[in-house]
């Protein structure tokens, strides 16, 4: 932990270390977990896009703290921010948080706000990251009474691994934990990309969080018999209206949830939510390659030439949603005045 930190970003599990010494980010490979925990460095803005767009970083508040950083380096290398936003800007459409830490960047830097050893980018990429850190443990305390006593099932990961640290929907899980409430948890293996059977499942393994590992298609038999008391899932944006993209399948588990007459939570800081956005429709989906589809790992399950799909999100309309946990209070329908009213209360960046 550095004298200028106020949290410490080993403890909270951060997926991403920059060392303003040198210059360098190091961002953990997601796409090894769990079989490795490898560090990829990062010395230009080219590599930090490329590792975006390849997932060796990803959910929604990660690739905005990532890109801040890339931002910082191109600075440091004294290369046209502008075109450094342009590059991170086109690696992957979804995540607002992604373009909302880029434009974050380029605002106007306040006078003084330099520290020894430090260009200011690199100062405002490190309160990003703090700020996001932050952000997540508030919507862990917000989030942690709502829990019922039980099974709560998550999808993807929204943990420490897809944010600055500590996580969003299992932040959430990790504050409920934390004050004893009672609950275990099923992760959801979230074909095709496997995010919940190798990272969620990972992650609260390691935090010695009870989690039991299902696949996709055990949620309805699993909520059918009892096991499952809640929901709760992170988000790559929110409409002013509250529908939500977040990882494929997730609108059918809020489907399941309304069928069995559970609670639906979605769990996300405020930098997640996007007022300019009205609804879900607008929303753009990103479709990623059919290899995550036809193959897991280097095996082909599927046959040469198959015609495949892959959108990465789906949108879950407002009406599913129980309540959405943000960083400054918890938001119940009708969402737009009460989203727009939350994002109010939004502290400005730290400088
Ligand atoms: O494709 P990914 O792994 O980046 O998708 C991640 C998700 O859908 C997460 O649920 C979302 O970003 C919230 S992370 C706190």
């Amino acid at each position: 932990m550095s004298s200028i930190d106020v949290i410490d970003f080993d403890e909270m599990l951060s997926p991403i270390r920059y060392d303003h010494a040198t210059g360098v980010l190091s961002l953990l490979d997601q796409r090894l977990l769990p079989a490795e925990e490898i560090w990829i460095e990062c010395r230009t803005v080219v590599e930090v896009a490329a590792a975006i767009k390849d997932m060796v970083v990803r959910g929604a508040p990660a690739i905005g703290v990532t890109a801040a950083y890339g931002m910082a380096i191109a600075a440091r290398r004294g290369e046209s921010l502008e075109e450094a936003a342009t590059l991170l800007r086109a690696t992957r459409p979804t995540a607002v948080n992604l373009f909302w830490a880029i434009d974050m960047m380029l605002k106007p830097q306040r006078q003084g706000g330099a520290f020894p050893g430090m260009i200011p980018e690199e100062l405002r990429a490190r309160s990003i990251h703090t700020m996001d850190v932050l952000m997540c443990l508030k919507i862990g305390e917000f989030g942690a009474p709502l829990l019922p006593q039980g099974g709560v099932l998550t999808h993807c990961n929204a943990g420490a691994l897809a944010t600055g640290g500590y996580g969003t929907a299992l932040g959430v899980i990790r504050t409920a934990h934390k004050q004893k409430r009672g609950i275990h948890v099923f992760a959801d293996e979230t074909r095709p990309f496997l995010q919940g059977a190798r990272l969620t499942a990972w992650e609260l393994h390691k935090s010695g969080i009870d989690v039991t590992l299902i696949t996709d298609n055990m949620a309805a038999h699993m909520m059918q018999r009892g096991e499952i008391q809640s929901v709760i899932v992170g988000a790559d944006r929110i409409a002013a209206n509250g529908d939500t993209a977040n990882k494929i399948g997730t609108y059918g588990l809020a489907l399941l949830a309304r069928a069995h007459d559970l609670p639906f939570y979605v769990a996300a800081p405020l930098s997640t939510v996007d007022l300019a956005t009205p609804t879900g429709r607008q929303i753009p989906i990103e479709e990623r390659s059919a290899r995550e589809v036809t193959h897991v790992g280097d095996k082909q399950l599927a046959p040469d030439g198959i015609k495949v799909r892959n959108p990465a999100f789906d949108v879950t309309p407002a009406g599913l949603i129980t309540a959405i946990i943000t960083n400054v209070g918890v938001a119940r329908a009708p969402y737009e005045p009460a989203l727009a009213a939350l994002a109010r209360t939004m502290p400005g960046p730290l400088l």
